[in-house]
């Protein structure tokens, strides 16, 4: 089968289109033929190194959707290793099984990113109605499904972008107020009448961590949830006495640790879009030749919404 392979750690050009044995399931796999394939910002960590996902020389990525071979059952999942490739055998306990509703690109599209959204707006912080939160780089693909479940939720929404592109479909996706980032913290201090918000969604990391705290309001949460411009410097904690602040960094590893909690997750996702209440965003899809490009375009910040590999 034709799969994308790592043999060392590095920029996108590590990755490249190779024939490799297909996968033999062992206790409790199954084999899948993958349909569509999830990009995520996971991946390029992964690739890089530095802890994250497998280590080379292996297949990269870690979600997609397609069709158990034996039974011809529609599954997704988001924590498979080895994902950019034709075939899976996937771990039963880690599938889930798709609802007529929600097509086998859709769930590629939504799963991981989609429970992302959803633990990031009902547990890190829940968010009630009324409340201000400020959501980074609003136009991504977390982005776009968190700043719609805020607003399903009765929150207000300050998104983060930098492009005009960008800030038009954060709008689109119920964002109530769009601005850049330079000077982000002052004008969501403003936005919100002196008061800050309430929670801080912060999935770019480095270039914006430290000045966030400048926009928390009381008692505030500042949820980092990922780094795509770098890992942010550490805090010294006595800093968050100004605003007995608090500091989450949160991975869907914890909020999907058990089958039971992962089926439950992805459940509330699918009913989401199958209610029409979640519109997932397909920005680009690749041919799995075309890994390298896909990556190129993430990291150059050209990308919205999903993006998907197709086999
Ligand atoms: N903790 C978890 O459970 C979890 C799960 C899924 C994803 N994540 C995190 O969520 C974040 C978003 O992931 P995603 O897959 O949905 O990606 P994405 O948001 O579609 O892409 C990243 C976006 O970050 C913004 N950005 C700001 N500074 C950047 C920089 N220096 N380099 C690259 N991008 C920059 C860009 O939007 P603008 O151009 O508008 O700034 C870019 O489009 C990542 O940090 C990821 O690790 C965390």
């Amino acid at each position: 089968m034709r799969a994308i392979v790592f043999e060392r750690n590095g920029g996108p050009q590590v990755l490249e289109l190779k024939e490799v044995p297909a996968p033999v399931p062992g206790d409790g796999e199954v084999l899948v033929d993958v349909e569509a394939v999830g990009v995520n910002y996971r991946d390029v960590y992964e690739r890089n190194g530095g802890g994250y996902g497998s280590e080379p020389p292996a297949i990269i990525g870690a979600e997609g959707a397609g069709t158990i071979r034996d039974t011809g059952d529609r599954v997704a999942w988001a924590h498979v290793a080895g994902s950019y490739a034709e075939q899976i055998a996937g771990p039963r306990a880690l599938l889930v099984q798709l609802p007529d509703g929600v097509s086998t690109e859709v769930a590629a599209a939504a799963l991981l990113q989609g429970m992302t959204a959803h633990y990031l707006a009902a547990d890190s912080y829940p968010i009630s109605p009324g409340d201000w939160v400020l959501v980074h780089a609003a136009a991504g693909g977390v982005g776009l499904l968190l700043t719609q479940i805020a607003k399903a939720r009765g929150g207000r929404v300050i998104a983060t972008t930098s492009t005009e592109e960008k800030a038009s479909l954060a709008r689109g996706a119920g964002a109530d107020e769009v601005i850049g980032y330079e000077g982000f913290a002052v004008q969501a201090k403003e936005i919100t009448g002196g008061e800050g918000v309430a929670a801080i969604y912060d999935g770019v990391g480095k270039a914006t961590f430290l000045e966030g705290f400048n926009a928390l309001g009381p008692a505030g949460r500042m949820i980092l949830y990922g780094a795509a411009s770098g890992r942010p410097d550490p805090i010294d904690p006595g800093m968050l006495v100004a605003g007995s602040w608090y500091v989450q960094r949160p991975t869907l590893g914890t909020y999907t640790r058990t089958p039971e909690l992962l089926q439950e997750r992805a459940g509330e996702v699918f009913e989401l879009i199958d209610s029409g209440k979640l519109d997932i965003r397909i920005g680009a899809r690749y041919p799995l030749e075309q890994a390298r490009q896909a990556h190129e375009d993430l990291e150059a910040r050209k990308t919205t919404g999903k993006i998907l590999l197709t086999p």
